[in-house]
């Protein structure tokens, strides 16, 4: 397929050259930029927030797909609209009111996701999947790029591609920790439509070819 979309995460990006590294997405085939916001709570990492997120905003001629691994994130969703983000991605496991939260995103005019840690269960979104957007499989544990890709998430994607066949077709089943050339085309194939990845890009000798490579 290539109706999928693929979203470079800036969190493997050169932090020294941003601008860079942002141009580099602009110029490549990728259809949104993926924004990893961690609190130092939540997930065991803290990445960076919203001057650095305004700052990749000013350059950025692609969506910005924000994926906020934060506590409590009804309290920041405002300031991340405000920051330039196109679509807000909040944990299931952060979110007491996900059903409010998502509904604030939406009222934003925000694309509004739902992201599930590696042991949450996809059957846990049967109440919540007509109204969200997207919804984020971790591969990983969230907090850090780099990690490797965990098999049990073929098994999720497929729960979700059919809970979402039956209920909102249109939903983006989004992956993201791990993902390479060598599970990309076995993640489509179970259902994905939208493929995040870091180091695979970033440590990529080409860059725009690698990015090229995952969108066919
Ligand atoms: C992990 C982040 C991911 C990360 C993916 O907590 O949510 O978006 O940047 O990086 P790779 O592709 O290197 O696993
Ligand atoms: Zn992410």
């Amino acid at each position: 397929t290539n109706d999928h979309k693929v979203a470079p995460s800036i969190l493997a990006a050169d932090f020294a050259n941003l601008q860079r590294d942002i141009e580099m997405i602009n110029a490549s085939a990728a259809d949104w930029i993926h924004v990893d916001i961690m609190d130092g709570v939540f997930v065991p990492n803290i990445s960076f927030g919203f001057p650095v997120m305004k700052a990749v905003k000013q350059h950025a001629k692609k969506p910005l797909d924000v994926h906020l691994m934060i506590t409590d994130p009804d309290r920041y969703l405002a300031d991340f609209k405000n920051a330039g983000a196109d679509h807000i991605t909040v944990h299931y496991e952060a979110c007491t009111h996900l059903h409010r939260t998502i509904h604030a995103i939406k009222d934003l005019g925000c694309v509004a996701g739902v992201a599930l840690n590696p042991h949450t269960p996809v059957a846990l979104l049967d109440d919540i999947i007509a109204d969200v957007d997207l919804v984020l499989i971790m591969s990983v544990n969230p907090g850090f790029g780099g990690q490797s890709f965990i098999e049990n998430t073929y098994k999720k994607i497929k729960e979700l591609k059919a809970l979402s066949a039956e209920r909102n077709p249109n939903l983006f089943i989004e992956i993201d920790g791990g993902v390479s050339l060598q599970n990309s085309a076995k993640l489509l194939e179970a259902g994905a439509n939208a493929l995040v990845a870091g180091n695979f890009v970033f440590s990529s000798k080409d860059q725009i070819a690698t990015i090229a490579e995952l969108k066919k």
